[in-house]
């Protein structure tokens, strides 16, 4: 059906278009339309404008027509979660607050090693229902396109399994999931060949099945000390490349290499940068790569912000996301972490809402949203409010009464 559909008005409406990719941009950049109307027509965006203009002109057009005042956002785009796994690490939680850290719990046999393990034993239905529960409720928070990593199957047979729930599960959500294979997340204990080996077998295995049965363009790699160094991540991404994959890394979370690497490869983004110093800022603002700040891990570990201020003022493109998981980001809200990440870091709203819109969706290599413009997809929510400023306000707590996917109206607060 090629209904058209009038949506309006909005008391405010954020195009975020006209903006910088890199570097730091001033609120007053921001563009925002008053009494504004959105026209959507197979699920795109056909025009934007003044609502009562617009409502002349298609006059064909099914109107949905807005009560009271509403801002209207792009769908946010949340380019870094692990929201496929199965069990909970609120042991780890506990622990880690009680003292110990991330890399002790890790050694002690908490950390991804546990998730990988509870993973493994649940069914492949168990893990497309938790996929398909905690999507919903990001879809409900505003997010419309969603990063899900493998990496908590950490073999051939259940990489896959990760990845098939995860494709599953996509057809079924009406939030967009973008898959991403995270093979590299550490080396398996029950692995009993070296790190190199297992590398290899990924990639001479696992890559063209990836494929082969479409389930992932990106490969991730953790670079850190409990996970893989540089020297042996080279060929496993030189083998990516060359087979035309897109390229993203755990980067500076506890040590830094990684967006080196990043940078080295041309990556499509190097994300966590907690302890990335000035010179991998310095690197990565004179690159392509976006730098992802996700500030949920931060949260969830109790440790520091990465740089974000830093990074747009040395000229870098910044993008935020919720980095979902069992163990360093249990929390899984992007707009409250990305509102509270702007609060510490010293970041304009138009800065945070960038890294959660188009910065984050250029995260992902995607140009047909993160913005509200004609042509691209008419992805965007609604808040209950008459400034867009009252959205990171509130931390959080605002969320949006509804959420609009391609054109469609998946989320109404209202409607329950
Ligand atoms: O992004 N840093 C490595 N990977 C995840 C953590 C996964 C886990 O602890 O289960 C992260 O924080
Ligand atoms: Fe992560």
């Amino acid at each position: 059906m090629n209904k058209k559909t009038l949506i309006g008005p909005f008391k405010q409406l954020l195009t975020m278009t006209g903006l910088p990719m890199k570097g730091p941009i001033a609120d007053c950049e921001l563009v925002v339309l008053e009494h504004a109307g959105m026209l959507v027509e197979a699920g795109k965006i056909s025009a934007i404008g003044n609502f009562t203009e617009l409502s002349e002109k298609s006059k064909d057009a099914i109107v949905h027509r807005l009560q009271g005042d509403h801002v209207a956002l792009p769908g946010l785009v949340d380019a870094h979660t692990h929201i496929c796994f199965a069990g909970s690490r609120a042991n780890d939680y506990a622990m880690r607050n009680a003292g110990k850290s991330y890399l002790e719990i890790a050694k002690a046999g908490g950390g991804i090693w546990d998730t990988v393990v509870q993973t493994r034993n649940a069914s492949p239905e168990e893990l497309v229902k938790g996929i398909v529960k905690r999507a919903n409720r990001h879809l409900k928070n505003g997010v419309t396109t969603l990063e899900v990593k493998s990496g908590y199957g950490l073999s051939i047979t259940e990489e896959l399994k990760m990845l098939h729930a995860i494709k599953k599960a996509k057809e079924v959500l009406n939030v967009d999931l973008i898959p991403t294979c995270l093979a590299a997340h550490m080396l398996p204990k029950d692995y009993s060949g070296s790190a190199e080996a297992y590398l290899e077998e990924i990639s001479s295995v696992l890559f063209p099945k990836l494929l082969e049965e479409g389930l992932a363009n990106r490969i991730d790699a953790f670079i850190e000390q409990s996970a893989f160094d540089r020297a042996q991540i080279r060929p496993y991404f030189q083998k990516a490349k060359a087979m035309g994959f897109e390229i993203t890394v755990h980067a500076d979370q506890f040590t830094t290499g990684g967006s080196a690497l990043a940078v080295e490869f041309g990556a499509i983004s190097a994300d966590h940068l907690e302890v990335s110093t000035d010179r991998e800022i310095e690197l990565l603002a004179n690159s392509k790569v976006i730098a992802t700040a996700l500030p949920g891990a931060s949260l969830g570990l109790g440790c520091g912000y990465a740089p974000a201020r830093k990074i747009l003022d040395a000229g870098g493109a910044l993008a935020i996301a919720s980095d979902h998981n069992p163990g360093s980001a249990p929390m899984g809200d992007l707009l409250t972490q990305a509102s509270l990440l702007g609060a510490f870091e010293k970041l304009t709203n138009a800065e945070v809402l960038a890294g959660i819109t188009f910065r984050a969706a250029a995260a992902l290599n995607l140009k047909d949203r993160g913005q509200l413009s004609e042509g691209l997809l008419a992805d965007f929510s609604l808040f209950h409010t008459n400034h867009f400023n009252e959205i990171l306000y509130n931390q959080g707590n605002l969320k949006p009464c509804m959420v609009w996917k391609k054109g469609e109206l998946v989320f109404n607060k209202h409607k329950g």
